[in-house]
């Protein structure tokens, strides 16, 4: 019998919650590629609680203890005296979700000698070393789509958020004040902008499907051209380099996955190349960045904006620059794990689970590594190697009750 192991991140902090502001989730048929919703042959939690805290346990421990698995779930997963590190020695699976990453360096995999399974409950897994995971014949799965439109959402309400100037109007009207020109003196409007997105993969294709009618220009780079009908619809501007991308728009969003290739894309020198006073939207990965890099920037003016839920290393540490930086408008990793996408990757994570336990294929578009390789969505759109370096400063995170 297996040993799962699923780190998944603390409850709230007035407790689990007993209630929900909304009675249902609407349904949603499937992608927009034709690519199907995650289909379990069952599930055992209801759509629209929270799956993805302590509690919720992705909805998966009937399902593994009715097999005789063994199902630990906790949130402790930093340092050396983390309940994590207790479980490596004999864990055959471990389950995380990138908003608070179990992070499976080379170290952690070499001590897993039983592991066959690090499972993203989610999208994005930069957090396993897969360069690690390739060499050890683990499978690197992850629930491909299953939050790619929430994040999209995220995006577009980040970019209007910083362009309009959002959050510094709403903390005028917190102090009880009525004070307009405060509000608007770095407050203007979308429309005319040049938006440009680092990868139109699923999320950045959504975001310019929908900014197309804000009425602005459009532009994307990306490994993969899209195909020249999708090009014409959405009137889009595509840059063989992210470098002349930079150049030419006033909105940049990132929405590549952090590998070798993309690690620290944005630093001192590539901000040089921006229009000066862009924004800039990351909800891909923190480490896409330069975490000083993005504040010098700020400071200066190079950036009017920076905004995202993404840092490193995550949780980010009380002193990390970007939770004090200006202009910014960054919230804790949220934007994948709305309550409506918790029940798609839950969902999936169960559907990865049951092809895993049953020796069934897992599908082509959840791999990651596979039989020593990169595969499926990881070999598309990742590159071998690793980016969990500097991972372990997430043990300095003080939890705030
Ligand atoms: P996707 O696999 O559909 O798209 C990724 C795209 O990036 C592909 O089109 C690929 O060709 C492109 N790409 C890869 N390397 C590149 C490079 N060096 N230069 C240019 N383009 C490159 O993935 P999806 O669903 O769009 O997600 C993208 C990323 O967003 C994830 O890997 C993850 O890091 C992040 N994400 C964040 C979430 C959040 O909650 N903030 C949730 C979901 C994803």
């Amino acid at each position: 019998m297996a040993k799962v192991v699923c780190v998944l991140y603390d409850d709230p902090v007035d407790g689990y919650p007993t209630s929900y502001a909304r009675d249902d989730l609407p349904t949603v048929k499937d992608y927009p590629d034709g690519q199907t919703l995650p289909s379990p042959k069952a599930i055992d939690f209801k759509p629209g609680t929270l799956l993805g805290s302590v509690s919720g346990e992705l909805g998966l421990r009937k399902y593994l203890e009715s097999l005789g698995h063994e199902l630990i779930v906790t949130s402790s997963k930093d340092g050396p005296d983390s309940e994590l590190e207790k479980h490596l020695h004999d864990a055959e699976v471990i389950i995380s979700q990138p908003f608070w990453p179990a992070y499976l360096t080379a170290d952690r995999i070499a001590r897993a000698p039983k592991l066959k399974l690090a499972l993203t409950a989610g999208i994005g897994s930069d957090h396993v070393d897969l360069q690690a995971a390739i060499e050890h014949n683990v499978t690197v799965a992850e629930v491909t789509y299953s939050n790619s439109h929430s994040v999209a959402e995220h995006v577009v309400m980040m970019i209007l958020a910083l362009v309009r100037n959002y959050i510094p109007a709403y903390k005028w009207v917190i102090k009880g004040g009525w004070n307009i020109a405060d509000c608007v003196e770095r407050s203007y409007d979308l429309e005319g902008m040049h938006v440009g997105t680092v990868a139109a993969g699923r999320i950045g294709l959504r975001v310019m499907r929908m900014l197309k009618p804000f009425d602005v220009h459009l532009h994307y780079t990306d490994r993969q051209r899209l195909p020249l009908s999708v090009e014409e619809e959405l009137n889009l501007t595509w840059h063989p380099t992210r470098e002349e991308l930079y150049s030419a728009c006033d909105v940049i969003t990132l929405n590549c996955p952090l590998h070798p290739e993309t690690e620290h894309m944005i630093n001192d020198k590539t901000l040089k190349l921006f229009k000066r006073g862009a924004y800039l939207i990351n909800t891909a990965r923190g480490k896409l960045c330069d975490r000083d890099a993005i504040v010098r920037a700020l400071e200066s003016g190079q950036l009017a904006g920076y905004a995202g839920d993404v840092w490193f290393p995550q949780p980010a540490p009380q002193d990390h620059p970007w939770r004090t930086m200006p202009y910014h408008g960054m919230t804790p990793h949220m934007s994948g794990t709305s309550l409506s996408a918790q029940a798609r990757y839950a969902a999936g994570t169960r559907e990865i689970l049951e092809c895993y336990f049953e020796g069934r294929p897992i599908r082509d578009e959840y791999l990651i590594v596979k039989g020593g390789a990169l595969a499926g969505t990881g070999a598309r759109s990742y590159s071998k190697g690793n980016a969990t370096g500097g991972s372990e400063e997430a043990a300095k995170f003080k939890k705030i009750k």
